[in-house]
């Protein structure tokens, strides 16, 4: 029998790495889609055994690539996000125009699923550019699609993440953490795996038109994910709540590097708990937990952050 074909945008990220292995160890084929072939090429094809992983390349918004791209799949996801705009309208163009696009062509093409990544703990801002961008995107599915599934995750974290490993290397060089709105806005933090294991299911059960927030099993502040993740490298570091007006200075200034720690628009973000509103379904109705704990897994690979890790400021073996 021929194996389904899943296409997937944004397949070289931390979920999307994870995605490919699921679904290809499971029988699926996969073609990944990436801006770079040449620098992402590497790192995709390590994930899967020959025969079950395609690479695609998509530079621009090419309706006529995408529609060649769609000719044979079953199901398309789109995992492309980012957190900051390196130009103004970005965005609009990634969250929103894209999946625009590709949802059209997806349902001309009669594509049976389109799955979609978007965000918890958007819907009732209305004053950060990233939350709206997300919510117009889901809009734009979901008048162009039917049955698409939208899926709205809390944090996502593993050793390969943009956020524990963030955090780890901030607090292993400095003495001091500011705290935003005293470190009090909620999370549910869920382990890629987790996620990962979430969309396979609803690909391989053909679930269809559906909202669901995807959450882990625990709640924590962003103080108490602060104070595990100090706990796991083991450094004691001073905890500072930062009043709201020097916060948005220092967001003004840090967003003016290149990888900014935060941006004004995350600042807004922050200020809104990023936990089930009780308008979707969650993964737990839908009989689908997340298993990881919090601390557990962080615990796996903090060891990279303390005294004498790799990243940490006293190594022990020094190769550089
Ligand atoms: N990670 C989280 O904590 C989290 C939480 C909530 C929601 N989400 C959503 O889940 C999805 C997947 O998350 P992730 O952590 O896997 O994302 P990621 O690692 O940051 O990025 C996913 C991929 O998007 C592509 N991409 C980035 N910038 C782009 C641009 N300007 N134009 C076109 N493509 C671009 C990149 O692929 P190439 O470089 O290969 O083209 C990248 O590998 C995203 O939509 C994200 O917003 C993530």
């Amino acid at each position: 029998m021929k194996n389904k074909e899943i296409l997937v945008f944004g397949a070289s990220g931390q979920v999307g790495r994870h995605l490919i292995r699921k679904f290809t160890k499971n029988n699926y084929k996969v073609i990944a889609v990436t801006r770079n072939i040449h620098q992402k090429g590497y790192i995709l094809k390590t994930q899967a055994n020959p025969g079950y992983l395609e690479l695609r390349e998509l530079k621009t918004f090419d309706e006529k690539k995408i529609r060649e791209m769609m000719e044979n799949c079953e199901a398309c996801i789109n995992l492309i996000g980012i957190l900051y705009e390196k130009k103004k309208g970005h965005f609009d163009l990634i969250h929103s125009k894209f999946p625009e696009l590709i949802s059209k062509i997806a349902s001309e093409k009669k594509i049976n699923q389109f799955v979609h990544l978007s965000s918890l703990g958007i819907d009732k801002v209305e004053n950060s550019i990233y939350a709206l961008s997300k919510k117009k995107g889901e809009n734009k599915i979901k008048e162009n699609f039917n049955n698409a599934v939208l899926i709205k995750p809390s944090i996502v974290f593993s050793q390969d993440d943009k956020f524990t490993t963030k955090f780890m290397s901030l607090l292993s060089k400095l003495p001091i953490m500011p705290l935003y709105y005293n470190g009090s806005t909620k999370f549910m933090p869920i382990h890629v795996s987790d996620l990962v294991n979430i969309i396979f299911e609803i690909i391989d059960k053909n679930l269809k038109n559906m909202t669901l927030e995807c959450v882990g099993s625990e709640i924590f502040s962003f103080k108490e994910i602060i104070e595990i993740l100090l706990k796991s490298i083991e450094k004691k570091r001073i905890l500072l709540p930062m009043p709201l007006p020097l916060a948005k200075l220092s967001a003004k200034f840090f967003q003016i590097f290149p990888n900014p720690l935060l941006t004004e628009d995350q600042l807004k973000l922050l200020y809104y708990d990023n936990i089930p509103t009780g308008i979707f379904k969650t993964n737990n109705d839908i009989g689908i937990p997340s298993h990881k704990k919090f601390e557990a897994e962080v615990n796996k690979y903090s060891y990279n952050w303390k005294k004498g890790g790799q990243f940490s400021k006293k190594k022990f073996v020094n190769y550089e």
